[in-house]
């Protein structure tokens, strides 16, 4: 029940996201707004998370069907209680082929600065960091929780010093909150080793209340920089299904990115499955309906004896993918009005962005 999947459109199934806390400790207007996410909101209970011993189990079956990335995610990833045991624990899994896997993490950089050095010293290849603007103000009406830019940047440079890079900035770009940010952002991070990301705002989750007109294409983002007096040039992905298109300026080794999630989808490559906070598997950012992996983990019919358990879920596994035939951006892009489609997306706190 081993080897390499592929789906429906013969994509294989290379990363694994796992979103291992709903909770975090900023509430981004685009992914977590305050008036959804207040103190009455109800995250789940620890017993429904799934335990770093859970995890790692899960993750072994997946890297034996070929994910050679694992992303953790959330919510705010490291707000999970002693994260770093977990990342110590992943970081042992080999692929079938010897190699160590890609082993990251999503951050708001809240706590990156406290605990860069013990992610770095428990296996962690590198970070992303998420940051949407340096304007103060700007940036805190996006978080809106007064998190303040400085220690953010503060995480980021301690992240950079203890060798967690290449580091990836992740801008999340709405029109009329932060788009006079686009071009700061460049000049900022152009002569930095970290390469900065620009995402199209998505309508993901059922809370953020997206509308298209608040999305900047990333083809005008890649214009503003350019008539900032930043020539860039388109350079080739990384691999295939990577989720940034790649530029560099002109006159420099500066790189950015692009998600374009929105004008110019990627579904066509898309190798990554997900894992909720609570163990369900989703094969796609939009799905509506995940597949539970945490009851089979805890089936009483298969506790007896581990390996019929990892038998069970590997061949769920190879099903569920072998049966995917996701695709939901490009659908998007092809009908502006997606209403039937839309309803019960899962947010992505929860999904894992
Ligand atoms: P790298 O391999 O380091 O480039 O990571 P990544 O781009 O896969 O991950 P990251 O967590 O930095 O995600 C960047 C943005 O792309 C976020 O807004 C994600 O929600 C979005 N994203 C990641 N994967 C997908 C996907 O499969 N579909 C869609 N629509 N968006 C995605
Ligand atoms: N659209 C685009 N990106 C989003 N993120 C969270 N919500 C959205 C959204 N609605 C981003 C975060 C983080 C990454 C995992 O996803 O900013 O960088
Ligand atoms: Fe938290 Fe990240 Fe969502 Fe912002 S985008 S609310 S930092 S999980
Ligand atoms: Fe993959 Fe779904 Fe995103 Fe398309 S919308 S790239 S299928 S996760």
């Amino acid at each position: 029940a081993t080897g390499k999947l592929a789906d429906s459109f013969a994509r294989p199934l290379h990363d694994l996201r796992i979103s291992v806390t709903d909770r975090c400790n900023f509430r981004c207007v685009y992914c977590m707004p305050k008036e959804v996410f207040d103190k009455d909101y109800q995250f789940l209970p620890h017993s429904n998370l799934l335990s770093f011993e859970e995890i790692t189990r899960l993750a072994r079956i997946f890297v034996a069907h070929g994910v050679h990335k694992i992303r953790l995610t959330g919510g705010e990833p490291l707000l999970r209680k002693n994260i770093e045991k977990l990342i110590g624990m992943l970081s042992a899994i080999r692929t079938p082929d010897g190699r160590e896997l890609d082993l990251t993490l999503t951050t708001n950089g809240s706590l990156l600065a406290r605990k860069a050095q013990c992610l770095k010293d428990a296996g962690l290849s590198r970070v992303t960091v998420s940051l949407d603007a340096l304007t103060e103000s700007t940036f805190q009406q996006m978080n809106d929780v007064d998190f303040p830019v400085a220690d953010v940047l503060d995480g980021i440079e301690a992240a950079h010093q203890v060798g967690l890079g290449p580091i990836k900035i992740n801008m999340v770009v709405k029109a009329g909150l932060n788009d006079d940010e686009i071009v700061p952002m460049a000049r900022y991070f152009k002569d930095s080793p970290h390469i900065l990301r620009f995402i199209e705002y998505m309508d993901v989750g059922a809370s953020n209340g997206w509308k298209l007109d608040e999305v900047i294409p990333s083809a005008e983002i890649v214009q503003r920089i350019q008539a900032a007096g930043m020539p860039l040039i388109a350079i080739n992905p990384n691999y295939t299904g990577e989720t940034a298109a790649r530029w560099r300026y002109q006159d420099s080794a500066g790189e950015i990115g692009l998600i374009s999630s929105v004008t110019q989808a990627f579904c066509q490559d898309c190798s990554r499955a997900r894992l909720s906070t609570e163990g369900k598997l989703y094969t796609c950012l939009f799905a509506t309906q995940g597949h539970d992996l945490r009851a089979l983990l805890r089936d009483p019919a298969l506790a007896a004896s581990e390996s019929d358990a990892e038998l069970a879920i590997s061949n769920v596994v190879a099903q569920i993918w072998g049966a995917r035939s996701d695709r939901y951006s490009q659908l998007r892009s092809q009908n502006t009005d997606l209403q039937g489609l839309t309803r019960n997306k899962i947010e992505m706190s929860y999904i894992g962005g």
